[in-house]
């Protein structure tokens, strides 16, 4: 049996970012050719701009580094401002001396999005599986775009978004446009065969999810509960976003 979850309950989001971007520059330093999962959002801004920080003091070097995101919007090409190709441009890769080519995010133009699927899970075994996958949480307790409802053994594949989601991340998109109705996204499976997952959360909008997630039962209703069943997982967040698990504990 795993021992489930490590929580790491910090007062605010600035020190949630500093934690866990010390924790990523502290796996990333000793093993420079670490595979990292990463998440786009409002939530890993402050983690991206510290590890900017991180590369330009010379603590850390991305140069022989991979990454993998965990999804893309359908239809969005790669220049669109909402794309999230371009948020890890601005956020990070722009920054840090991370290769291009070892940067990868689903291809949200891919006419075939099955194919598209199973290109990306070849690219992840060919790079030797994420090492350190990096998730936010949604409100509804999804993980990637895996929505609730979402088969713990699903793989990357085109997904429809919730209103939920859709609503949550309009702010990124110009006056007018409308939020893509399907994304790709990495499979609830994919991300449980990463060798270690840390989860950041922040806000109260996060509670009712995380407290869901750590302390109601395993179920497909709340995607992020599944990752109670892997043996490497760490949960930093504040203390607005555990409110639920006190209250619940
Ligand atoms: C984004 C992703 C999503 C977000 C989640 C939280 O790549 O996979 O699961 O992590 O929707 O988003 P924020 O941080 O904007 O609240």
């Amino acid at each position: 049996m795993s021992p489930g979850p490590r929580l790491v309950v910090l007062d605010e989001a600035d020190a949630v970012a500093d934690h866990a971007a010390a924790h990523i520059v502290g796996k990333l330093a000793p093993k420079p050719d670490l595979v990292l999962g990463l998440p786009t959002g409002e939530t890993p801004r402050g983690i991206y701009a510290r590890l900017a920080g991180a590369y330009r003091t010379g603590e850390v070097s991305f140069a022989r580094a991979s990454s993998f995101n965990l999804d893309e919007y359908q239809g969005l090409p790669p220049d669109h401002p909402a794309s999230y190709h371009a948020y890890m441009r601005e956020m990070l890769f722009r920054y840090v001396d991370i290769d291009p080519a070892r940067t990868h995010l689903p291809d949200g133009l891919a006419s075939d999005a099955t194919a598209e699927g199973r290109r990306y899970e070849k690219a992840i075994a060919e790079a030797g599986g994420i090492g350190l996958m990096v998730l936010g949480i949604g409100g509804n307790g999804h993980i990637g775009f895996n929505e609730p409802g979402s088969p713990f053994d699903s793989r990357t594949r085109a997904v429809r978004l919730t209103e939920a989601t859709r609503e949550a991340n309009r702010r990124s998109f110009p006056e007018g446009e409308t939020v893509p109705e399907f994304a790709i996204t990495m499979g609830i499976a994919t991300i449980l065969e990463a060798r270690e997952i840390l989860l950041v959360a922040t806000g109260p909008i996060k509670a009712e999810a995380l407290a869901a997630a750590l302390t109601g039962p395993e179920t497909l209703r709340c995607p992020a509960s599944v990752l109670r069943r892997h043996p490497a997982v760490t949960i930093v967040c504040d203390t607005a976003a555990a409110a639920g698990i006190r209250l619940r504990a």
